[in-house]
């Protein structure tokens, strides 16, 4: 059976090898701090960055991309762009903010990053590719990652994996996906394996990892560290109970009220944070699936159409102290 262990990247060593990933409109720090508050992963990611917003900030997107809560754990600033003077400038603006490492993001494939020519475009042109990275090399002595999409053929992974390590990423996080494929299409553990069997650095797999059997599948790639991101929404407690399983330790799910409460304050601290409680809502709107997967299928159906029609927080509190029974009776 394989295990859990501590996770060295660059300088930094980190004392287990789970990583919550990145995810944009969900990891905000009020999300990141659930979870660090719940699970204690190595460090989570920031959402994907453009190096513009850092270089020239508007107020609102600059609050939202910077802030690094005083109750979370280490985290990783995720940054896009395609420009290397712009990266290191990004970088060097990261690192005040107070990121723990740095990552360049290659494996967006949303057309409108791609037609940017950013994320997992950046894996069109390895040179290009080498030059990015060398360049936020020079430019930060932080942890530096790289989190891409796997290509298509054994001898372009190997190419891939040669330019990133050459370049001085000092880990790798792979997702076993094509750019082009979506969700349905199962993760590639053994395109994951090929980074793993070529590279000296650190390879975190990631992909469908949501349970002890997904992760102890990923874990036999021989990756150093695992990824775990659309799994943790909704159940912040996911990574702690996955570190309690694979070391036979007793770990208790949370009730179904203990769940409403959860998501309620994840809620209420992401009004805090952005200042505005009907944007809050707005998000609370795609949270609901997540958080309502304790519940039963019709039930939550039901909450999650109340959620969409709810404007005002004490609405919405209400609702979830309906459905989770929390604390008054339905
Ligand atoms: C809504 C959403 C937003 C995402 N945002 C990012 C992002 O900002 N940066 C990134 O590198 N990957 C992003 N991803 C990809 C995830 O980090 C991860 O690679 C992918 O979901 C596979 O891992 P999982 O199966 O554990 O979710 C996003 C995925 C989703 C579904």
């Amino acid at each position: 059976m394989t295990t859990l262990h501590a996770l060295s990247i660059g300088q930094r060593q980190f004392p287990v090898n789970l990583i919550q990933g990145p995810l944009a409109g969900v990891s905000s720090p009020p999300f990141r701090r659930l979870i660090w508050q719940h699970s204690r992963p190595a460090f989570s990611y920031t959402e994907m960055i453009s190096c513009k917003t850092l270089i020239h900030p508007s107020k609102i997107l600059h609050q939202r991309f910077t802030s690094k809560d005083v109750q979370e754990g280490p985290v990783c600033f995720q940054l896009s762009g395609k420009n290397p003077k712009e990266l290191s400038e990004a970088a060097t603006i990261a690192t005040d903010y107070g990121a723990d490492l740095i990552d360049l993001n290659c494996g967006c494939s949303v057309k409108k990053i791609r037609r940017k020519g950013t994320g997992s475009r950046l894996l069109d042109d390895l040179s290009h590719l080498y030059q990015l990275i060398s360049a936020l090399r020079k430019s930060t002595s932080l942890p530096l990652l790289v989190k891409i999409r796997v290509g298509e053929t054994e001898g372009f992974n190997r190419e891939l994996a040669k330019v990133m390590s050459d370049a001085g990423a000092d880990a790798v996080v792979v997702h076993g996906r094509y750019w082009f494929e979506n969700y349905h299409t199962p993760c590639h553990l053994d395109e994951i394996r090929l980074f793993v069997d070529t590279l000296k650095i650190p390879v975190i797999g990631n992909g469908d990892v949501s349970d002890m059997a997904s992760l102890q599948q990923m874990l036999s790639t021989g990756c150093a560290g695992v990824m775990i991101a659309r799994a943790s929404v909704g159940q912040p407690w996911l990574i702690r109970q996955l570190i309690a399983e694979i070391n036979h330790e007793p770990f208790s799910i949370p009730t179904t009220p203990t769940i409403g409460e959860l998501f309620i304050e994840h809620v209420a601290q992401l009004a805090g944070f952005l200042g505005d409680e009907s944007l809050a809502i707005l998000q609370a709107r795609n949270l609901a699936p997540d958080y309502a997967r304790c519940l039963q299928e019709d039930q939550a159906m039901l909450f999650c159409a109340e959620i969409n029609a709810c404007d005002h927080f004490e609405t919405f509190k209400k609702l979830c102290a309906r459905y989770f029974s929390y604390p008054f009776p339905r």
